[in-house]
């Protein structure tokens, strides 16, 4: 797949097919996000893999609660102010995004594939998110989608501790990772404020000096 295929339609799919990811997949999936930089290389990451349908039960029913907490997190506002600043109708975003997560939530046990990220003095993300963003460029690369979540920090140690994971050493819960084959059509991520708004040169208030009004890859100008 052409590279700017993979950056313009990696979209977050939360509505996917039961079928399994095969073992092979997982491989190119992982082997491609280790290949990430993290800071001086120290690569403190660790990716579980989740498949066992008992755990999976155990998870959904940890990732409900989580959900309504997260609803009544007053944090979750800045969602909503986020996305009004996208010039997007807000309440037409927010039900979409409410209505695929809801489908997630529901359908969380038929997710065939979760990767949780765990790290060691992870600062904010920064030493795992590029492995991360591998992760579903390389998946994108075999017709895998996903979505990336961090509703479950509201039960992190429920969460380490039904995983088992080493707390007592430094590690902690990064996000989860969900994948599957998508239900949905891969599309060019249109929904987002362009470069000349987002962006300036030398000085904060001096302008970009370009406007890029639409994506500057299209399937039809990359095919
Ligand atoms: C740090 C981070 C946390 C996210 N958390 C969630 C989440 O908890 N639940 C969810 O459904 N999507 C989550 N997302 C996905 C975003 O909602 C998604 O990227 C955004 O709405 C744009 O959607 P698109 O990539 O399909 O265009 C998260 C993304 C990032 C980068």
């Amino acid at each position: 797949m052409d590279v700017h295929e993979a950056l313009y339609t990696t979209r977050m799919m939360r509505r996917m097919r039961p079928d399994p990811v095969p073992l092979e997949t997982q491989c190119r999936i992982l082997d491609a996000a280790i290949r990430a930089p993290s800071g001086g290389n120290a690569q403190r990451w660790h990716f579980l893999v989740v498949e066992d349908p008992k755990i999976k039960a155990r998870l959904h029913e940890i990732y409900r609660r989580c959900r309504r907490l997260e609803y009544e997190d007053p944090a979750s506002a800045a969602l909503g102010k986020a996305l009004h600043e996208t010039g997007e109708d807000h309440a037409e975003a927010m039900r979409k995004i409410k209505a695929s997560g809801d489908y997630f939530t529901d359908h969380f046990e038929e997710i065939p594939l979760l990767i949780f990220v765990f790290a060691v003095d992870d600062l904010g993300g920064a030493n795992t998110y590029p492995a991360i963003w591998n992760a579903f460029l390389a998946a994108r690369a075999e017709g895998v989608g996903g979505v990336m979540t961090l509703v479950l920090r509201y039960a992190e140690d429920e969460v380490t501790k039904l995983l088992g994971v080493p707390v007592e050493q430094g590690w902690r819960m990064t996000t989860m990772l969900a994948f599957g084959y998508p239900l949905g059509r891969w599309g060019v991520a249109a929904n987002r404020r362009p470069v000349h708004e987002v962006a300036s040169r030398d000085h904060w208030d001096q302008p970009f000096g370009v406007e890029i009004p639409d994506p500057l890859w299209s399937p039809q100008a990359g095919a």
